[in-house]
């Protein structure tokens, strides 16, 4: 069956923790195969990457798979062949396709036209595969997922929106803290709280953080919204995560970044270089998780057999207070 993965919810969710399970163990491992032997992915990334980027490479080359990376500068794409158009001819080359892009429908546009799995690195809605790593950082460093709270602080964007998402499967409590106008996407909300999400909306930062065991920030200006960065400096300016803010959430909170980091404007260099910090654990994760992914995406995988706990998530559990 050909399966692609543009945001939480493709994975089904009695095989989501399954996914996790499969991380964990490769990461044990440090895991390799030769499940993509023979296979060739292409990098599609119109934006800039460290992290995704590589950590699909790498993965890709632990299982043995090969890659090519594509740019829009030195493809036809930047000179406005259509989405449609290179997806069809790129199904008949290779095996798959890592996509990071602006518009999210130019994701599902490519899901439409593509006979070979895609797979979201990045849309300016969605971050899925930052996100089951994050779930996999929170479950190694947290008291367990349904005994944690986390607290999202700052932009309503592609990160958080997948963070809202992940609520949906994972029982963690999710307080999310942002200025006015940058909530994230209220039919992302509205799927959320339908679905049972534990999740609990304030513009109040230290409303937000408080009890805390996580507590995760990106940057306030995101990929494609560099002109905002001046007129978003102030309006997020109350939103920095720093030691002073910290004190409200629980003392052995830990604090995530899914990186690049911008020290001084959403995170304080103290913060990001200090003890509560668990961003080079959670970068690292990634490599694991896409593996996992790429092992669902790729797989025959039969995740029955780990545990997937009943959906407990109490419908209409606190709801969101914020009027938008
Ligand atoms: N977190 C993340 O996706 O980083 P990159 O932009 O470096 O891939
Ligand atoms: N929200 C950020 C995430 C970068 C990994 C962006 O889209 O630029």
């Amino acid at each position: 069956m050909l399966k692609h993965f543009l945001t939480v919810q493709d994975i089904p969710y009695s095989q989501a923790f399954g996914v996790l399970a499969r991380a964990e163990e490769m990461k044990k491992v440090d895991y390799r195969s030769d499940l993509l032997a023979g296979k060739t992915i292409v990098l599609i990334f119109e934006k800039a990457s460290t992290r995704t980027r590589i950590s699909f490479d790498v993965a890709i080359r632990h299982l043995g798979g090969q890659t090519i990376f594509m740019t829009p500068a030195e493809s036809q794409l930047g000179r406005d062949e259509p989405i449609k158009d290179a997806t069809r001819v790129l199904s008949r080359y290779v095996d798959g396709l890592v996509v990071r892009t602006f518009a999210h429908s130019n994701l599902e546009e490519m899901r439409l036209y593509s006979d070979i799995p895609v797979v979201n690195a990045l849309s300016d809605s969605f971050h899925p595969c930052q996100i089951m790593s994050d779930i996999l950082t929170m479950k190694e460093h947290g008291p367990g997922l349904d005994k944690t709270r986390v607290a999202w602080v700052g932009d309503g964007n592609n990160v958080a929106q997948s963070l809202i998402n992940a609520a949906i499967y994972f029982p963690f409590e999710l307080f999310l803290s942002f200025p006015e106008g940058y909530n994230p996407d209220t039919n992302v909300i509205d799927l959320a709280l339908k679905s049972g999400a534990k999740i609990y909306m304030t513009h109040d930062p230290v409303e937000g953080v408080e009890d805390a065991d996580f507590v995760y920030t990106d940057v306030w200006a995101s990929m494609g919204q560099e002109a905002e960065q001046k007129k978003r400096e102030r309006i997020f300016a109350p939103y920095q995560v720093t030691e002073e803010l910290l004190k409200h959430a629980k003392p052995e909170c830990k604090v995530l970044h899914c990186l690049p980091a911008h020290r001084g404007e959403e995170v304080s260099e103290e913060v990001l270089e200090g003890e509560r910090s668990i961003v080079w654990d959670q970068a690292e994760n990634r490599l694991h998780m896409q593996k996992a992914i790429l092992e669902w995406v790729f797989g025959n995988v039969d995740y029955s057999i780990y545990p997937v706990p009943a959906r407990i998530n109490p419908i209409g559990h606190l709801g969101p207070h914020v009027a938008f």
